[in-house]
């Protein structure tokens, strides 16, 4: 995949052909969702690509009735970032009956791999462990149990799960390091923020560190610690995943310790796959961006050049 992404020479695989693209997106649940959507769009046009594309409020249904349109209105290609794993083998079904490859983007699905084409995205497995070996490096466990509130992701959805495996992996290997509440964020900022705020009304407040699957969910965190009188940063060291400009001002003010990379940039990616795919060329099975693990220490110098 290394290879594949680095070969981007839009030129040599532009044949002048206008490719219609239906694509459907989760939502708009966070900052990095909002530029995984720009860099899509702004890729389409570049690519000389039609792009017909529907933002589904993280609601599987409309997901599902976008595709049905799609298929109606005979696009080249489907594009898919599934809300949730489960629960597509139906439509999927429909795509291929009516002989239009489908393409995940950002996520993946449970369903058959002869029901779609190529994958591309990250390594959300991989980001769960990052994250995990971060703390492990850096907070180590003086006097007795290290204790660890977790964020999920939306139920279901293949970062929830694989940041979530990744993760407990590592801190398996670690039984100093252990979860004292785990609940679902949505992905989003209002999420997070709520999480906090029922476990500090409903415990003492006992946790070393936040663990928070999307940055969004880390800031809203951030809020509901200080609006107890609680120093996020300082007093609970908070590891998220992302690594959008929102987490590294963050890193920047002392409230946020480390930032996972997950990046939202596949638009480039993905319209070349998409005329590779249509050229007949053979495609890799997955197509796995290439992240990095970001902390305070570099967080003023990288802030510079981020582009989301
Ligand atoms: O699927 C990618 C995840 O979805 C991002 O980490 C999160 O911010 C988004 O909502």
């Amino acid at each position: 995949a290394g290879e594949y992404l680095a070969a981007l020479d839009r030129e040599s695989i532009d044949d002048g052909r206008r490719i219609t693209v239906g694509y459907s997106q989760v939502g708009q649940e966070s900052q990095w969702r909002l530029a995984n959507t720009r860099s899509i769009q702004e890729a389409a046009r570049e690519f000389n690509m039609e792009l017909l594309f529907d933002s589904a409020d993280q609601s599987q249904k409309k997901q599902i009735e976008a595709i049905r349109r799609f298929i109606k209105e005979k696009v080249d290609v489907i594009v898919v970032s599934p809300v949730v794993e489960a629960g597509w083998d139906e439509v999927l079904k429909e795509a291929k009956e009516a002989n239009i490859p489908v393409v995940m983007s950002d996520r993946r699905i449970e369903a058959g791999d002869d029901l779609t084409t190529t994958y591309i995205g990250a390594d959300f497995l991989e980001e769960g462990r990052r994250a995990m070996r971060w703390l492990r490096e850096h907070v180590k466990p003086e006097q007795g149990v290290v204790r660890i509130l977790e964020l999920q992701g939306s139920e279901g959805a293949t970062p929830t799960e694989e940041r979530k495996k990744g993760f407990y992996e590592i801190l398996e290997e670690n039984p100093q390091y252990q979860i004292v509440y785990t609940d679902y964020g949505d992905f989003t900022y209002e999420g997070g923020k709520q999480v906090v705020e029922e476990y500090i009304n409903s415990h003492t407040w006992d946790v070393d560190i936040i663990y928070s699957h999307n940055d969004d969910m880390a800031l809203g965190a951030i809020k509901a610690l200080e609006a107890h009188g609680l120093k996020p940063g300082k007093d609970i060291t908070i590891v998220s995943v992302d690594a959008t400009k929102e987490a590294f001002q963050a890193m920047i003010d002392g409230k946020l310790n480390c930032a996972v990379e997950c990046s939202p940039l596949l638009g480039p990616p993905l319209m070349k796959a998409i005329r590779d795919m249509i050229a007949g060329k053979e495609m890799p099975l997955r197509i796995i961006t290439e992240e990095k693990v970001y902390d305070q220490s570099d967080a003023e110098t990288v802030i510079k050049t981020r582009e989301y």
